[in-house]
């Protein structure tokens, strides 16, 4: 079989390997579509500090079951699958209060273990969720991304009345924002960025507001308006705006963020205390896959909205490549096996 393999920072190969026997408790998947994440991007360039090479890139990935571990139910053959990335020991401190997506153990598929990018994967069969026929693979390929969404939303039950402001409309501001206006019915969702295409897509998934805050402070452009957001989040991710949102939010709003950057943020308490806000985090997901499923199921959700490009796997170089340079044009970029 073909897989996707960054052998070291910047060398990519498409390499010749056995085709993997899944272990016990494990199954194989037949991989047909996989999406291109900028964790896939930053282990190519060698800037994610937990992957280890060579490796296997790709954590969102659909597919069929060709193959079973001693163990699994014969029933699972042939099941169109989606795969949760996050595997977690299941009894750290973590895991007893349902955060295996910070597990003491976390292992993330296509990161710390070879991934999707693959004609074939194995995974632990609990993590290969089942999709309905209802649910379209181009859509269930979508599922992974949609999963960070629904971790950052799980952690402040958002309002109808909230006033949302989402910095970022790349493929995590878009999920995040499809699931604050089409779950949870917020009425007004509002988005920043700085690339009018990208807001172009924000609108496209129901933005109620887009601001462009390239040249002008958008506290300025909310002040203006007597704005001020209830519920906050961040997925642009540079350290400076967790700040930023500390000093536009409302008294009394929650703000998640999702960055990595391990540059400091400065910020000031009294901006934190005296409106009493919440700061929460948001890493992958905790068990979202199930909840993800019903929500395309009963079609609140639309992922194809964020799909601008398709490959075939051996253009991958060129489908990253692409993916990199052109934010403008560029939101979610699949790739097709066999
Ligand atoms: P992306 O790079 O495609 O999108 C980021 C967007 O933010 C871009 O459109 C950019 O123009 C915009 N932006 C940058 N600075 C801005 C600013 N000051 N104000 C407004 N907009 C600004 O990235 P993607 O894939 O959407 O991911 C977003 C962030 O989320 C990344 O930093 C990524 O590392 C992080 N992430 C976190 C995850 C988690 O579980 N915590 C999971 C996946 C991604
Ligand atoms: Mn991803
Ligand atoms: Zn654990």
């Amino acid at each position: 079989m073909k897989s996707v393999v960054i052998e070291q920072p910047n060398q990519l190969t498409l390499a010749e390997r056995p085709v993997p026997q899944p272990a016990a408790g494990e199954v194989r998947v037949k991989v047909s579509l996989a999406g291109i994440c900028g964790s896939d991007s930053h282990i190519y360039r060698g800037h994610n500090p937990f992957a280890r090479y060579p490796r296997v890139i790709g954590h969102e990935f659909f597919g069929v079951i060709d193959a079973l571990g001693d163990g699994v139910s014969t029933a699972r053959l042939g099941e169109r699958v989606v795969v949760d990335p996050v595997i977690s020991c299941g009894h750290c401190y973590p895991c007893s209060i349902g955060k295996p997506n910070v597990c003491t153990e976390l292992v993330v598929l296509g990161v710390h273990r070879d991934g999707g990018f693959s004609e074939y994967a194995t995974v632990p069969a609990a993590n290969a969720w089942p999709v309905p026929d209802s649910i379209a693979d181009k859509d269930a390929v979508m599922i992974e991304p949609f999963t960070i969404a629904a971790n950052v939303t799980g952690q402040v039950s958002p309002q109808a009345h909230d006033i949302a402001l989402i910095y970022g409309a790349g493929p995590m501001g878009l999920t995040t924002l499809q699931a604050l206006k089409g779950v949870y019915g917020v009425k007004q969702v509002i988005v920043a960025d700085r690339i009018d295409e990208r807001l172009a897509m924000a609108e496209r998934s129901g933005a109620d507001w887009v601001i462009n805050n390239s040249q002008r402070p958008l506290q300025e452009t909310l002040a203006g308006k007597g704005v001020k957001p209830t519920l906050i989040v961040d997925a642009a991710c540079h350290p400076a705006i967790l700040q930023e949102a500390i000093a536009l939010a409302s008294p009394a709003a929650r703000i998640v963020i999702m960055g990595f950057s391990s540059e400091p943020s400065q910020i000031i308490q009294q901006g934190i205390t005296g409106k009493e806000l919440s700061i929460f985090s948001s890493r992958l997901n905790a068990g979202k896959f199930p909840q993800v499923i019903d929500w395309l199921a009963r079609g609140l959700i639309s992922p194809a909205l964020l799909v601008t490009h398709q490959f075939d796997y051996q253009h991958v170089t060129d489908a990253i490549e692409l993916f990199e340079k052109d934010q403008r044009q560029c939101c979610k970029v699949l790739l097709t096996f066999n």
